[in-house]
């Protein structure tokens, strides 16, 4: 009989559901709140203030992200939110080590600063740890709690001490374990989320058989906004013989892309690698030669016509260790190497860009190149640098539609000076050009150490402020989603890249990523549809498109756009966030 009742037991025990506790846990991000809403405040006492105030509300230029605002009194005041349903002071202070949230401290509210972020559960003080805040950003601030009891309490107290006569804002407050580290699965934890927010892109190169790999493809999707093919479509991927075309490879990428409202890099069109055999086999005349290339563009950019939001047009055109000066010119990669440049003459880079425009007048057309970057401080890359600038400035002022240079940045921890690479795309927005990061990795020593990695967190991240700060760097690229998934040898050991081999987030995601939020809290997130003071009599009903420019929703009445699932929007030309 005994046995037969263990028996029972340890299924029972087998069946029982497994309580493994969520690691994050979202206390309120203040979505299902009204404007206008109010909360209880308490004092350090437990003793209700009527004095202070707390309101959900909004921050200028801001109007679709609602949080608390919390106007203070001459004492600490500490605003009662509830707990997720279920919990109480005791349980949330036992099984989450932190509280996390983010603390938005307005222009001259400089009261603010310096002061303990102080949490509560009913009279129970569980935490009281000084925050780093800055005035006029929001901050996300993660402190440790203590146990409690306080089992008949199902809401969190939260403030500032003493930051009297002032007011803030509370937003995004979840509760999070020790170990928790990085999920993806939470849209603000992601770069991608914080980059679309600002109308930047971050992207990756990817090849279709990673796009079906469940966690491959959602580390891309989730993360990044943009991709491109790391070999799909250039030539001898698409037209394997003479205008016999195959898009399969690059359709899968761009379907994937499109289904996952992302937008999609093409690259490239004229290169004198990988170009098809069949090219070299046979001396065509130039004139022929130009029909080849003609004809290649036309057809590829053609199919993607609409879908592809930009190109690499011309790649690795130039001489690869001739230098020059400023306005001094440039030297081609010489016609022993480059096909097109020894049947076409320098025409081809002209003629390369017009065809491409004729084949997709929106789409947007680079020069793309490697070892170019760093604009002076005697750094190796310069001269090239300067090179580039002065062949995309001649194509530029004789009217041939090209919109940008693409940096590869093929760099490494020790190499890159971020500064130089800020002083080059300035250089490039003074004539009007675009400058981006197309094929980012930074890899370290063999192996490369934590020291290391941590320079490369720190130096990803200040490329990650360029291109936010920049109009005319709208995007960075890295080349492989992860350490064990790049084109470089030993790239393991070197870890060049964003994720591990694991797809583990490296301190130079999370860099990448906090920077972005930084840069979008500065620059406050969504436009105000009415941001310039003029009223705009909005149309009754709009149409509504995704980020990549996809129409989604047809004729809708403008109040239902709020009612949209999750995520951001153009509706009338203007970035819109549903939460
Ligand atoms: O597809 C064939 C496959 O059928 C064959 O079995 C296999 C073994 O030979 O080769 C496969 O082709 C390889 C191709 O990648 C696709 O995987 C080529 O050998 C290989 O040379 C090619 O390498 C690519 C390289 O460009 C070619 O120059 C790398 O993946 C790609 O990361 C790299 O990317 C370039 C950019 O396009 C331009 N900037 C520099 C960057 C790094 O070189």
């Amino acid at each position: 009989m005994r046995k037969y009742l263990l028996a029972i037991i340890s299924t029972l025990l087998l069946a029982a559901p497994s309580f493994a506790k969520d690691k994050k846990v979202t206390v309120s991000l203040f979505t299902d709140y009204n404007i206008g809403d109010t909360l209880k405040v308490f004092g350090s006492t437990g003793m209700e203030l009527k004095s202070a105030y707390a309101v959900i509300d909004t921050m200028p230029g801001n109007k679709y992200n609602k949080m608390l605002h919390v106007f203070t009194t001459t004492t600490g005041c500490y605003v009662e939110v509830p707990l997720p349903e279920g919990m109480t002071g005791t349980t949330a202070s036992a099984n989450y080590d932190r509280v996390s949230a983010i603390i938005n401290v307005p222009q001259g509210q400089k009261n603010c600063l310096g002061k303990k972020l102080v949490i509560y559960y009913g009279s129970k003080k569980a935490s009281e740890t000084a925050v780093t805040l800055t005035e006029g950003k929001g901050t996300t601030v993660t402190v440790s709690q203590t146990k409690v009891s306080a089992p008949y309490d199902k809401a969190i107290r939260i403030g500032l001490a003493s930051a009297t006569n002032s007011n803030y804002y509370i937003d995004n407050i979840y509760l999070v374990t020790k170990d928790y580290g990085y999920d993806y699965t939470v849209k603000e934890e992601t770069a991608r989320y914080w980059a679309d927010m600002i109308g930047k892109s971050i992207g990756v190169c990817v090849n279709p058989d990673q796009l079906n790999d469940a966690r491959v493809g959602q580390t891309i999707y989730r993360n990044f906004n943009l991709v491109v093919g790391e070999n799909a479509m250039k030539f001898d991927a698409t037209e394997g013989s003479r205008n016999n075309f195959n898009f399969n490879q690059g359709d899968q990428i761009v379907n994937w892309a499109l289904k996952h409202n992302m937008a999609v890099r093409g690259h490239t069109l004229a290169w004198h690698s990988q170009t098809s055999q069949w090219v070299h086999n046979t001396e065509y005349s130039k004139e022929e030669m130009f029909a080849i290339l003609k004809n290649h563009i036309f057809k590829v950019v053609g199919h993607w016509k609409g879908k592809i939001r930009e190109w690499d047009v011309v790649n690795e055109c130039l001489a690869e260790n001739v230098g020059r000066g400023v306005g001094q010119g440039y030297q081609l990669r010489s016609a022993d190497e480059s096909v097109w440049y020894r049947r076409c003459g320098e025409a081809f880079i002209d003629s390369a860009f017009v065809w491409a425009h004729q084949a997709d007048p929106d789409a947007i057309l680079y020069l793309n190149d490697y070892n170019i970057g760093h604009w002076g401080n005697g750094h190796y890359e310069n001269g090239k640098t300067h090179a580039i600038y002065n062949l995309a400035k001649r194509l530029k002022d004789s009217g041939i539609p090209i919109h940008g240079v693409g940096m590869q940045m093929h760099t490494s921890i020790s190499g890159l000076q971020v500064d130089q690479i800020e002083e080059t795309v300035k250089q490039f927005a003074a004539i009007g050009l675009k400058c981006i990061i197309t094929e980012l990795d930074m890899p370290g020593s063999k192996p490369s150490s934590d020291a290391e990695q941590k320079t490369q967190a720190t130096k990803y991240a200040g490329l990650a402020s360029i291109i936010c700060r920049y109009d005319n760097a709208p995007s960075m690229v890295v080349w492989g989603i992860a350490d064990n998934r790049s084109w470089l040898d030993d790239s393991e050991k070197s870890k060049p890249l964003l994720f591990t081999g694991e797809f583990e987030a490296k301190p130079s995601y999370i860099s990448t990523r906090d920077m972005f939020r930084t840069q979008a809290e500065r620059i406050t997130g969504i436009e105000d549809i009415e941001d310039d003071g003029t009223f705009i009599e909005e149309p009754e009903f709009v149409d509504v498109y995704s980020l990549a420019g996809v129409k989604i929703y047809s004729n809708i009445s403008r109040n239902e756009v709020e009612s949209l699932p999750a995520g951001l929007y153009i509706v009338g030309g203007k970035k819109v966030l549903v939460k």
